[in-house]
């Protein structure tokens, strides 16, 4: 489709998917990362890409990384704001007011300075696009993960506004909401609370299904195909949804 696209923290987990799933329609990418090595690997693996080391919630140098980007591009047709941080785990009393302030600061503020910045060059696109990352818990209350979870409800009221503001100019806006994805991160998880419940994994393996109506965690490929339907032309009437991709899960767990 020869998109120009843009996607943040692409160099690991679910953007790196979105990465090479955009590449392999054609698209030409950048890629912003926190993680210089990461980076450097995905150069390596999948050729063309463009890259640049940036921290989403340093407002100078998100604005200078998408100039940079869209320049680098020749334009931009697609932002994907993936990046955003898991933010400690603890009930609200509890939580250290700074823990909290960080999640704000990456996953509310950062997307902010990115969207904020990719704007005027996503107006000039015949067909901008705009894909924010929210989750599971921007859909439900998420115990003990407060930040997060708030963080992520932020994302949605962010999306649905940016799909009014910029309907009139040809730019879509929604949001993907996945559930547990399968990969390390959700076995660590597992792995922690089994041990901390004296169970065994496959017993908090069968809890975290309970919520579910479709048993199994998601595939991160499959939301890297979400995110590429959603940003062709296939997609050009909707906008401002919430799209979960959850196995129908009917609670944050
Ligand atoms: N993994 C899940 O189970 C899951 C579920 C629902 C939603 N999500 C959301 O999907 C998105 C991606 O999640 P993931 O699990 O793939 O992430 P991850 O933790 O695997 O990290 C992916 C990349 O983000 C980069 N990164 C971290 N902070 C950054 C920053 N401030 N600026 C730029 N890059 C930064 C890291 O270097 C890493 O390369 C997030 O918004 C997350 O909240 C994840």
């Amino acid at each position: 489709m020869n998109q120009k696209v843009v996607v943040t923290a692409g160099a690991a987990g679910i953007g790196l998917e979105i990465v090479k799933a955009f590449a392999a329609t054609g698209a030409t990418v950048f890629v912003c990362d926190i993680n210089e090595t990461a980076l450097e690997e995905l150069k390596q693996n999948v050729p063309g890409v463009l890259t640049k080391v940036c921290d989403i919630s340093n407002r100078s140098d998100v604005e200078s990384m998408v100039t940079f980007g869209a320049e680098a591009l020749g334009g931009l047709d697609v932002l994907v704001n993936n990046a955003g941080i898991a933010g400690p785990t603890a009930p609200v009393e509890e939580i250290n007011p700074q823990d909290w302030e960080k999640v704000m600061q990456v996953d509310i503020n950062g997307t902010f300075y990115v969207t904020r910045a990719a704007i005027p060059f996503l107006k000039k696109s015949a067909a901008g696009v705009i894909l924010n990352m929210s989750s599971l818990a921007g859909r439900f209350g998420y115990e003990n993960r407060s930040p997060y979870s708030t963080a992520k409800w932020g994302i949605i009221g962010f999306t649905k506004t940016l799909s009014i503001e910029l309907g009139k100019y040809g730019v879509r806006a929604n949001a993907i909401l996945p559930g547990a994805v399968a990969g390390p991160r959700i076995d660590h998880v597992l792995q922690s609370r089994a041990e901390a419940n004296g169970t065994t994994l496959e017993e908090e393996k069968d809890k975290a299904m309970a919520i579910q109506s479709l048993k199994g965690f998601v595939d991160p490929k499959n939301i890297a195909a979400l995110v590429v339907f959603l940003a062709s032309d296939s997609a050009k009437m909707i906008s401002g949804q919430i799209l979960p991709i959850d196995g129908d899960a009917q609670a944050a767990s």
